[in-house]
């Protein structure tokens, strides 16, 4: 939710900031800004609506020579989507600019207050308060850094902030506190930014900063403190390992595409150095010090809650561990937790950046219960914050309708079922090894299969596109994905569509059943297909459109059949998803949507 970077350094700063915007418009796309640095003042451009309202704004300008300069892109939660809005935001007198991602909780107590010390706000937002709030601290702190750490200690709740000073003008200041923020160390130039491709095209050198730390970044130096007392932080240097390439869309229309055409190479590499398909091995050394859960809470949001509720039926299975599959938002306000023995929570999260997930963390850290992240970004706060931490190995993900995440997530799930069953000895090893062949065979099925998926996907789209109302129905491990068919289609198309599980239809949803009301349903070769089949009939009989999704010979009197490639059991999920995802990407595109930046939505969700 909302995307900062700072530069400093011997470039022109402002394309530096436009194209690390560019790379973080994922995260917010109501409105962007930027502020550049000349001698003595602050100058600042600032748009509603997409980036490129910005650029178009910037083009009309004389050419910008500053080599220091911070911007903005916003997803708004404070003020609507306007350009007073917009970040930055000044203090009264110029000579200050602040952008922020976060909310600060008590802006309005620090509002009033400000206000009665003559501070005038042309904005909505709660982030305007910090500017007059480190420009009311500056009376009486000359020094900016600690007046910075001053009014940053009085703001309650969550930021990351980039702060440009007039008097300082070839510096760039910034903290931290629950909102992710990033230092790329350049030769002769720094880099501090939300997301780390942002800076990607000039340094893979990074210093993730943690909670409660500020930094002041010059071209030639960057110094982490404590936020507390000011104190230098010695901190270490990381070397990201993905590159560019990984960030851009590779001659795809849209980034979900190709990371939907990406998921064979996501199942390869979830793989490499776990599973050994010659002597059947599993091995996850992440977790060989975490205790085997006696029972699971598996936590996440979206998408990767989803992935969790298909876990959570493998890790029962799999390696008899009682597990249960929990909406982060509910379970981090539940007052009662069961106190099994042996209890263990494991937390799913492509960018380890979600509010009510990480809350979720802290709450069953501080009750000391182990904790286990299942994350995809290196250096996220839920990444390090848990106890023992699993990396996805997707690459970045850009669009901000998930894909190639919730494989990456089940691949790692599948794992770690039979990593425990092997450490429980409930599975034997010929078991695990006929597993993990099933999923050894995955990357070359899909890499196969993908074109004609996406055929299949785009005639059935425009048959369907003109539909207001979906069912998405399933049953046993058709559940999860009729749940995250339908999260995909009203996320990409704004058309309404509920998951559902296929045998609580007659207890009232049917009644909605009408020609004008299709459904989609999951109907897999498992234990489940003859009860499936019933309820696809049922729903025919009353008139409703299907389209069936199978693995195997047709499964009813469908409208519309789409014959996926047969892979046993659970696993049949890996080459529905990626169908479910097509057809809701086509639906999409055919109607004009913008794919990759949904209205309304933002890639990391930081506020709860
Ligand atoms: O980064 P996370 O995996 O924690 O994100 C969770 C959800 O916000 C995310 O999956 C969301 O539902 C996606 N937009 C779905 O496509």
């Amino acid at each position: 939710m909302c995307g900062i970077i700072g530069y400093v350094g011997h470039r022109p700063a402002t394309p530096v900031v436009m194209e690390g915007l560019r790379r973080l418009e994922y995260r917010g796309y109501d409105s962007a800004g930027v502020a550049w640095m000349t001698p003595g003042k602050i100058n600042i451009a600032r748009a509603s609506g997409k980036l490129r309202a910005l650029e178009e704004k910037l083009s009309r300008m004389p050419a910008i020579t500053s080599t220091c300069a911070m911007g903005h892109t916003r997803w708004a939660t404070h003020g609507e989507p306007a350009e007073r809005n917009a970040h930055p935001h000044l203090s009264n007198d110029s000579s200050l600019a602040v952008v922020h991602n976060g909310i600060i909780e008590n802006y309005r107590e620090l509002k009033k207050f400000l206000l009665e010390k003559g501070h005038q706000f042309y904005s909505d937002t709660d982030t305007e308060v910090l500017v007059h709030l480190i420009a009311e601290r500056r009376k009486t702190e000359p020094d900016l850094l600690r007046a910075f750490a001053a009014a940053l200690s009085e703001a309650k709740g969550a930021y990351a902030v980039c702060l440009l000073s007039a008097d300082h003008p070839d510096t760039v200041y910034a903290a931290r506190m629950s909102a992710p923020l990033i230092v790329g160390l350049g030769t002769g130039e720094n880099f501090i930014a939300s997301d780390i491709p942002a800076f990607l095209p000039y340094t893979r050198e990074v210093m993730f900063l943690e909670d409660g730390e500020i930094v002041r970044a010059t071209a030639s130096s960057c110094e982490a403190m404590s936020l507390r007392d000011l104190k230098p932080l010695p901190k270490e240097k990381h070397t990201i390992q993905w590159n560019l390439q990984d960030a851009q869309k590779d001659g795809y229309k849209h980034f979900m595409l190709k990371e939907i055409f990406e998921q064979p190479r996501v199942i390869k590499d979830g793989m490499t150095g776990r599973a050994d398909g010659e002597t059947g091995d599993v091995k996850i050394p992440e977790l060989d010090n975490a205790p085997i859960p006696g029972r699971i809470h598996i936590v996440a949001c979206g998408t990767s809650y989803h992935a969790g509720l298909w876990g959570k039926a493998l890790i029962e299975n799999l390696a008899d561990i009682p597990a249960e599959a929990e909406i982060a938002s509910e379970f981090r306000y539940k007052n009662k937790f069961l106190r099994d023995p042996g209890e263990v929570a494991l937390f799913i999260s492509q960018s380890g950046e979600t509010a009510d997930t990480l809350a979720a963390l802290r709450i069953m850290k501080q009750r000391g219960v182990p904790t286990i992240g299942v994350c995809n970004v290196v250096g996220s706060s839920i990444a390090r914050e848990a106890d023992y931490t699993i990396f996805t190995q997707a690459g970045p993900e850009i669009s901000v309708a998930s894909t190639k995440a919730m494989t990456s997530q089940m691949i790692c799930l599948a794992l770690m079922a039979l990593y425990w069953g092997k450490r429980k000895r409930t599975l034997e090893r010929n078991r695990i090894r006929e597993t993990l062949d099933i999923l050894f065979s995955l990357p070359a099925a899909l890499d196969d299969n993908l074109p004609e998926m996406r055929k299949r996907a785009n005639e059935l789209a425009k048959k369907y596109a003109a539909f207001r109302n979906f069912f998405y129905l399933g049953r046993g491990v058709g559940y999860p994905l009729a749940l995250e068919g339908a999260l995909k289609l009203k996320e990409l198309s704004y058309i309404h569509a509920e998951g559902y599980a296929a045998g609580e239809m007659k207890h009232g949803p049917i009644a909605l059943i009408d020609p004008e009301f299709p459904t989609f349903a999951m109907a897999f070769q498992d234990d489940l297909l003859e009860k499936v089949k019933s309820n696809i009939e049922e729903v025919v009989s009353r008139g409703g459109k299907v389209i069936v999704l199978s693995n195997g010979a047709p499964a009813a009197k469908a409208a519309d059949a789409w014959l996926i490639p047969p892979v046993d059991g659970a696993f049949a999920a890996f080459m529905a998803l990626p169908a479910l995802q097509l057809f809701s990407y086509e639906v999409a595109d055919y109607l004009g949507k913008d794919v990759d930046q949904p209205r309304n939505l933002a890639k990391s969700v930081t506020v709860e």
